[in-house]
């Protein structure tokens, strides 16, 4: 593992502007420089005012149990339902008729639904559900396109003290397979089909053919969501509709503890097996409830706010459903793809609703600058207010572009670092305190710490780069990899062991002044659009395949996606070599993994280049990949093997 460097990423450090906040941000702002100066004095206390945002049933007696390192306990003693919190004490409040969510639609449909209306659909969901016989601690996977059942499916979980694992509808059969099995649940929750760029796509045969396989699922609750025609296995499916909606709207909240699993959310790691990570209940909300407010300066009641992610990963479960929702937001949830049906509706969007806060990744920022600045520039953007990133470094270009076209100049841009292990935002600005500068996400925010250090844990000072690491706990941090202690220990606490340290598995540096620059990832796993996918995971897909003999995979620079999938492979031995075949393999892919695993370029070779020790350089690949001279040969087993791979390219293999 070695940090990157000798990239375009280095070019980041020379960039020397700064935005510092404007007086009116600053005046109106929720945060001050008293946050950080409080969380420095008593960080414990400082984290029991940010639990006092929710509404407890009972308080805890102890804001953090760290005896039993690395598994933190937060809040201990303390009760609460999730699901009250983010819905009915807002009802009770006397905000009921405030809009929870403007969903829209990608046929252009739309739906408004007050806080009572969630609290109605949320209660009955979860009548629905305890009638299926599931008790707290059961398991439920929900396979789901952004449709308002997806958020009501998750609070009625939540409710119910239900762990649901969210499985990205565009995610594979075998993938929606493998993590069910691994979770063991009961239940699984989709759609007959998803709208995807104007046209109705089936899902439903993606869990049928899942489902045969997994011996724990007892029913599979089926939303009608595109009318398209689907297999029915009687007794097992259930529509929505014949379940919940004759259901009573009415639904006493139980209080959980603390501790209690809220969630797992699968997501890539560096060997094959998707890792499920588990986020408990308390301290979870609390970290993003605070991060909501602070990070986003939100304003319930007058602020709209609308962040692109899906529920799929963990931004959308941190901040389309716990954080904005805890925090009483007005938010719209849009259901498709942002050039459906042309490349402004994000900006019809913004404009219609008046969005005032639009969080996004900069994979999208950068496709929009493909398209054009005047895309935007024909929209009344003057709405909003706070802009945010999340997902991979957002380079300098792009966060000028997005502060200029989108931002129109005078919105605070937050760069946020977390991971869905974080389960909150750990490292961005704060706007109207922090002077933000392009590309950066500045520092730990108030209550956090986290360090850049070297191969030793020792930390570097202003102009160094090494690790990033986290050396407090938080109360949002995973509580363990689902049914897997070993792995959790092994691959974010050996590392740095000594100094009990989390690692993060990022590189980073501290320019002059001492903000932190993230540099992508130090492991090998890749960053695409956004979406961490392994490289081994891929490559197993690959050798899945009949034909192939041995595959290498790595992420290479890509303008658009950040990063985008190049594969080598061997085929097996007398296997034509034809046209069809790299077409083949990617659908095979696609078909194992999801269409977003589907390389960009696969590229037949002959050999691979290998240590002595039998391990890929992929190092020498991905200079191949990158059309760059290819670096140090001298620890390959055969040095004349990267003579070969470049021979065959340049034959146009
Ligand atoms: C990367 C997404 C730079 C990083 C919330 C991290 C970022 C991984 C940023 C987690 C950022 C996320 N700047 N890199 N602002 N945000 N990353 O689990 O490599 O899908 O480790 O969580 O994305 O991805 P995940």
């Amino acid at each position: 593992m070695t940090p990157p460097s000798g990239n375009a990423l280095d070019n980041l450090l020379s960039e020397s502007r700064t935005f510092p906040p404007s007086a009116e941000f600053a005046e109106q702002a929720n945060a001050g420089t008293d946050l950080a100066e409080r969380a420095a004095a008593d960080r414990e206390e400082f984290w029991a005012e940010q639990a006092r945002r929710l509404s407890w049933s009972s308080e805890w007696d102890q804001v953090l149990d760290w005896s039993d390192a690395p598994f933190a306990k937060w809040f201990v003693g303390g009760t609460l339902n999730v699901a009250y919190n983010c819905v009915d004490r807002h009802v009770a409040d006397g905000h009921g008729e405030q809009v929870a969510i403007h969903w829209e639609g990608e046929p252009g449909d739309s739906r408004t639904i007050t806080y009572a209306n969630l609290k109605d659909e949320v209660s009955k969901a979860a009548n629905a559900l305890a009638s299926l016989g599931l008790v707290a601690g059961d398991r439920v996977a929900i396979y789901m396109p952004m449709v308002p059942e997806a958020i009501y499916s998750m609070l009625a979980c939540a409710r119910l003290g239900l762990t649901h694992s969210v499985v990205f509808a565009g995610f594979s059969s075998e993938a929606l397979r493998s993590r069910i099995d691994d979770a063991e649940a009961k239940l699984v929750i989709t759609t007959d089909g998803q709208f995807r760029r104007g046209k109705p796509a089936p899902l439903k045969p993606a869990v049928d053919e899942a489902v045969a396989q997994t011996p724990s699922i007892q029913n599979v609750l089926v939303v009608k969501r595109t009318d398209t025609d689907v297999e029915w296995t009687e007794g097992r499916d259930i529509w929505w509709h014949d379940l919940v909606d004759g259901q009573s709207n009415e639904h006493a909240p139980e209080s959980f503890d603390a501790e209690h699993p809220l969630f797992i959310l699968y997501t890539s790691g560096t060997t094959g097996k998707p890792k499920g990570i588990l986020h408990t209940s308390g301290g979870y909300l609390t970290q993003a409830a605070y991060t909501h407010h602070y990070v986003f300066d939100h304003k319930a009641g007058e602020d709209v706010y609308w962040c692109t992610a899906d529920i799929g990963w963990v931004t959308g479960h941190s901040y389309i459903v716990y954080g904005p929702l805890a925090n009483r937001a007005t938010q719209v949830v849009y259901e498709g793809t942002p050039n459906t049906p042309n490349e402004a509706r994000h900006w019809e969007i913004v404009q219609k609703y008046k969005v005032s806060i639009y969080y996004t990744a900069p994979t999208l920022i950068r496709t929009f600058m493909k398209w054009g600045a005047d895309i935007p520039a024909k929209h009344d953007l003057s709405s909003l207010r706070v802009l945010g990133s999340v997902g991979e470094p957002i380079n300098p270009e792009a966060w000028m572009w997005y502060r200029e076209h989108v931002g129109g100049n005078r919105c605070p841009i937050v760069d946020t670092w977390w991971q869905t292990e974080t389960g909150a935002i750990m490292i961005a600005p704060l706007p109207g305190v922090t002077e933000c500068k392009p590309g950066s996400a500045m520092g730990p925010l108030p209550g956090i710490g986290a360090k850049v250090v070297d191969e030793l844990g020792e930390a570097v000072g202003k102009g160094g780069g090494g690790y990033l690491v986290l050396d407090q706990p938080w109360p949002a941090m995973l509580r363990g990899i689902w049914g897997d202690e070993q792995r959790f220990r092994d691959t974010y606490w050996a590392r740095f062991e000594e100094q009990g340290f989390y690692f993060a598995g990022d590189g980073a540096k501290y320019d002059s002044d001492g903000a932190v620059w993230l540099l992508g990832r130090v492991d090998d796993v890749m960053n695409v659009s956004g979406h961490r996918i392994s490289t081994t995971e891929v490559e197993s897909a690959l050798v899945s395949h009949a034909k192939v003999a041995e595959a290498a995979v790595v992420g290479a620079t890509d303008p658009t996606t950040g990063q985008g999938i190049v594969a080598f492979v061997i085929l097996r031995g007398g296997v034509e070599q034809g046209e069809g075949i790299v077409k083949e393999l990617r659908d095979h892919v696609a078909k194992e993994i999801g269409p977003i695993a589907k390389p960009r370029q696969i590229m037949v070779v002959p050999e691979l280049p290998k240590t002595r020790s039998g391990k890929i350089m992929r190092r020498l690949l991905r200079d191949v990949a990158e059309n760059r001279q290819v670096g140090d040969v001298t620890t390959l087993a055969d040095s004349t093997v990267m003579d070969l791979i470049s021979s065959g390219l340049n034959k146009g293999s």
